[in-house]
């Protein structure tokens, strides 16, 4: 397996990365429809959209507090480690993170799109205001300083698109890539649970790599399906050594 892997890596000039939640589990940060990702009574799809937030801003604030919070308290483990460790070796890199942790970019990630934005940004509900804001907790309610409307977390809620320049950039990116990496995630949220599909669709020869303990959508069409936590796996690994 461990044979396999590096030899994958080593065969490859670009390489492309897409992380879901999973691989931040082993940091303490739970997984959002793993057992410990219920917040009170309530799923993330409860609280991750626009009409939650319309609804009930305080609520969905808590929620948030709570998650930075916690996230404050967590840092890189070996898998996010070992990213940015590749990212050093390999001319061509890119990291497509659908995590808002931030840890990517605290393991030293750099070529990375944050996709589903970042916990650590907070924006306008009204206006293109859009700022970093480390403070903990966020003091509810907090007002736009451009135009005084409410701000809500930097992220993408369910429903809402992405930003299609990014969503571009990775597809071109994975389409021309010798091989894509896929960490933890469940493969079922869209669209970046296509991105996998697409490029292979798009190039024949692009290998794919899954780490993940549980088999995926993704698991069907991975050269190599590696079921482990992904910070044990990937810890020590010296690739070039
Ligand atoms: N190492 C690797 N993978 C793991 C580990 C681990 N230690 N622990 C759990 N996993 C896997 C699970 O088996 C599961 O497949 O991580 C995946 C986590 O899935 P989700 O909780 O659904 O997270 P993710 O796929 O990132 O969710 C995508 O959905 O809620 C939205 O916007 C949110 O970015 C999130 C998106």
């Amino acid at each position: 397996m461990k044979d396999k892997f590096i030899s994958l890596i080593k065969t490859s000039k670009k390489i492309s990365v897409i992380t879901g939640a999973g691989i931040s589990a082993e940091s303490g940060v739970p997984t959002f429809r793993g057992e410990n990702g219920l917040w009170r009574s309530y799923r993330p799809e409860d609280l991750a959209t626009p009409e939650a937030f319309t609804r009930d801003p305080k609520l969905v604030w808590e929620w948030y507090n709570w998650r930075r919070e916690l996230i404050s308290n967590c840092t890189p483990n070996s898998a996010h480690l070992f990213i940015s460790y590749l990212e050093s070796l390999i001319p061509e890199f890119l990291l497509i993170t659908q995590n808002v942790d931030g840890l990517h970019k605290r393991g030293g990630s750099r070529n990375i799109i944050e996709i589903h934005g970042s916990i650590w940004d907070i924006k306008c509900s009204k206006c293109l205001y859009l700022s970093e804001n480390r403070d903990l907790p966020i003091i509810y309610p907090p007002l736009c300083p451009q135009c005084q409307n409410i701000l809500r977390p930097g992220v993408v809620w369910f429903g809402e698109s992405l930003d299609y320049r990014k969503l571009e950039e990775s597809v071109n990116f994975i389409a021309t890539s010798d091989l894509l990496i896929v960490i933890g995630t469940s493969g079922i949220v869209q669209p970046v649970a296509s991105l996998p599909f697409q490029g292979k669709q798009i190039n024949k020869k692009l290998k794919i790599i899954e780490i993940n303990p549980t088999s995926t959508p993704i698991t069907n069409i991975s050269d190599l399906f590696i079921k482990e936590p992904s910070a044990k796996f990937l810890s020590d690994l010296k690739i070039f050594s």
